[in-house]
């Protein structure tokens, strides 16, 4: 059986729209109520069965591994205080998967960060996951990267994420020429970086997870810069669709884009009101705010 035991998170962005929050840390190490956005991140990944998570990483590398790895002050103390609760939700987070941390020198695009991964993930299937975006699954129901993954162990194609965008949102992401299945999913034909809505193949917008095979790699190799003067990975995506062949397909799950302002803190709060420790009074306090701003 195909099986995917590998994940990229590619988090060597500069943040840019952050700053100065993100100076020293990377945008992926913001918090989320009380976790960074990356945890999330990774959590998905190791509900679909993922072993190994190669991150991908630039400035603020270290603020990364550290979260990762054990902390013997922080966990010394929590066992002192009694506070076994904590110490258990922190020893979970460094055993949870191998944590695999590589260097992106340079800024060069999505393309180039993933096929930095390539000396990790070697001749294997593997997925993608961006590491600002959060896709909320209820406990039971499958992730996103499981979704991703029923269709690639059925087919054996790359197969990646898709969701409609509302017209004047198609010029921020990559934007698939596609063509439905009978079984339900797209096969595409052709992937276009942020292209303008006029020229825009259709509305299908990739919000950032993929499972690919390694000829992705092949196609990264030889990318040249592309828009915005990048390498990127819906060019090599483009080849792989001709070639291989590529499949996408609407995902289910809630998705906060942590990236942006504006989603960040949508973000917070709609994980806070799922919360039981915070829901409650939290949803007190917006619906008096609420009432005062109407
Ligand atoms: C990247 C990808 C784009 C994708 C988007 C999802 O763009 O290049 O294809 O749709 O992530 O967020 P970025 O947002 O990094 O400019």
């Amino acid at each position: 059986m195909i099986r995917v035991k590998k994940a990229l998170i590619p988090a060597a962005g500069l943040g840019t729209r952050f700053l100065p929050a993100t100076k020293s840390i990377p945008k992926e190490m913001l918090p989320v109520v009380d976790q960074p956005i990356l945890l999330y991140v990774v959590e998905e990944a190791v509900r679909a069965g993922i072993e190994d998570i190669v991150l991908i990483a630039g400035r603020g590398k270290h603020a990364i591994e550290d979260f990762f790895d054990r902390s013997y002050e922080v966990e010394d103390q929590l066992l002192k205080a009694g506070r076994e609760d904590l110490l258990q939700r922190i020893q979970r987070i460094r055993d949870m998967a191998n944590i695999i941390s590589i260097r992106q020198k340079e800024a060069l695009g999505l393309g180039h960060a993933v096929f930095c991964g390539q000396p990790v993930i070697g001749n294997e299937n593997f997925a993608v996951l961006l590491g600002d975006e959060i896709m909320y699954s209820e406990p039971g129901e499958p992730t996103v990267i499981e979704q991703l993954a029923k269709i690639f162990i059925e087919t054996g194609l790359s197969t990646v994420a898709v969701m409609e965008v509302a017209p004047q949102d198609v010029e921020k992401y990559g934007i698939v020429a596609a063509e439905k299945t009978r079984d339900g999913y797209f096969r595409v034909s052709e992937v276009i970086e942020k292209p303008t809505v006029q020229s825009a193949p259709s509305r299908l917008a990739l919000p950032g997870r993929y499972i690919f095979t390694p000829q992705i790699f092949d196609y990264l190799r030889d990318a040249k810069p592309g828009k915005n003067n990048e390498i990127q990975l819906t060019d090599a995506m483009t080849a792989l669709a001709k070639n291989q062949g590529l499949l996408s397909t609407l995902f289910q799950a809630k998705r906060f884009d942590a990236g942006d302002k504006l989603g960040y803190l949508i973000a917070n709060i709609e994980l806070a009101l799922m919360r039981p420790d915070l829901g409650p009074q939290l949803k007190q306090y917006l619906r008096g705010l609420a009432r005062e701003i109407s």
